[in-house]
């Protein structure tokens, strides 16, 4: 297990370029397989959970040629329709190959998905959507065995808006007859890119990015193409770092709208940032005040950005309230806060931080991949020294981390004991 050193307390300026989104090129890759045609998707991130994607297309029979920040797919030799539990057990994401696999070839065979384990991630709005499309199901301790004769598509509605839920809904209605609406889909920009994706090999998509998504299925489609939406996580997580360090620190390629509510939080505490083009430039505040935060779905405050935002609210001078709405366990990362000082107070999903708090470098545990972010914030503030083992969890989703935060003058490096 590795870990990462953290020299804390250095000033940051320069220029941090963000790169693709994590949570599109995990649905990118899977999505391909809809098609035998060839695919070219370009801005790829070099992150772990694109290299598990690529051994479980290889798996498949697909052939990927990834390198320079362009991935080309080739999946017109795909045989195989069974993934192994030792591959869909590294990431969430390898549950879009159900959607896609089954789009294609009417079966899939595969295990329940990986990921952060945040809370229950349960994925029964994907399972009674299939069957109501047509498919039956077999589960046994885990494994699903699905087939269908034909898909049809018909009227889904989700209880709450589910990211995984609509894109695999949408996936799996590309290639079924007839009309497939999701109702109450959820809104966040990945899924347009993925819609755009799917657009570009033909498929019929209206609505992507909107709360009714309908899905006309085709024959069959062509080559695709598309370039990956830039991180708004990562861009979010180096915007938050530039309000606590920066000295014209400058997060360049980035998409203001889908970070409007990182921003309109930052401006209310006393953030010191402008929008120059897409980026955003910022300064150390010389004063921060606390603010309430609540996760909700897109366009609301990112459930993945609540973690490092915590760790600037221990800068505020207060009582700050954060509140998680999404998931159960998303605040395993506290009591890690506090051991560097932090005064926080936890009930049930939320937590009272009063600040402002010195925090002090000391040996702390990325529970997950944002409890990693919000450990790198902590590390990169606190006086002293910050050791941060189980650091595979941020190598998931933030790429060339080391790289980008020395090139700004942070002092970080692994190690591998
Ligand atoms: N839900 C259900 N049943 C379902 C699906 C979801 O009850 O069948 C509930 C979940 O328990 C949760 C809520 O609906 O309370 C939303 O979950 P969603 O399905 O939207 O999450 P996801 O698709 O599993 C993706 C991202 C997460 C991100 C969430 C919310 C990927 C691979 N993962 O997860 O990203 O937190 O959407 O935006 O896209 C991360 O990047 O750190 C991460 C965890």
């Amino acid at each position: 297990m590795k870990k990462l050193i953290i020299k804390g307390g250095r000033e940051l300026s320069g220029e941090i370029h963000i790169g693709g989104a994590k949570n599109s090129i995990v649905a990118l890759i899977p999505a391909s397989i809809l098609t035998s045609g060839k695919c070219v998707i370009k801005n790829v991130p070099d992150i772990s959970d694109v290299h598990a994607l690529i051994e479980i297309m290889n798996e498949l029979g697909s052939k990927v040629n990834y390198h320079d920040e362009i991935m080309e797919i080739d999946n017109s030799q795909v045989k195989n329709t069974l993934i192994a539990e030792e591959y869909t057990n590294k990431l969430r994401a390898s549950y879009y190959f159900m959607a896609s696999l089954l789009g294609k070839y009417k079966k899939a065979d595969i295990s329940y998905p990986g990921g952060c384990i945040i809370g229950s991630r349960p994925i029964d709005f994907t399972l009674n959507s299939f069957e109501k499309m047509g498919v039956s199901i077999k589960e046994t301790h885990g494994h699903y065995s699905m087939k269908a004769k034909k898909l049809e598509g018909t009227e889904i509605f989700f209880d709450v808006p589910s990211v995984g839920a609509t894109i695999n809904c949408m996936i799996t209605g590309v290639l079924a007859k007839g009309t497939t609406r999701i109702l109450n889909a959820a809104r966040e920009p990945e899924i347009v890119n993925v819609a755009d994706f799917l657009i570009s090999m033909g498929a019929k998509i209206k609505g992507a990015g909107t709360g009714t998504i309908e899905v006309t299925g085709v024959e069959s489609l062509g080559d695709g193409e598309v370039t990956v939406i830039p991180d708004r996580i990562e861009a979010g997580t180096y915007v938050i770092i530039g309000a606590l360090l920066g000295k014209n620190l400058k997060v360049s390629g980035i998409v203001e709208e889908h970070i409007k509510s990182l921003l309109y939080k930052l401006k209310e505490a006393g953030a010191n940032y402008k929008i120059v083009g897409n980026s955003v430039v910022l300064n150390k505040s010389k004063h921060l005040k606390a603010i309430n935060v609540k996760t909700t779905v897109y366009p609301g405050f990112p459930t993945d950005l609540g973690q490092p935002m915590s760790t600037f609210l221990t800068q505020c001078e207060g009582e700050s309230i954060f509140e998680e709405t999404i998931y159960e366990n998303r605040l395993r990362h506290i009591p890690h806060l506090v051991s560097m000082g932090a005064h926080i107070n936890t009930f049930d999903k939320k937590a009272v931080i009063t600040g402002a708090t010195k925090l002090h470098g000391t040996r702390v545990k990325a529970t997950d991949l944002r409890a990693g972010a919000s450990m790198l914030v902590a590390g990169l503030i606190a006086d002293r020294v910050t050791s941060i083992s189980n650091i595979e969890h941020l190598l998931r989703g933030y790429e060339r981390i080391v790289d980008k935060l020395n090139g700004v003058g942070a002092s970080i490096q692994f190690t591998d004991n």
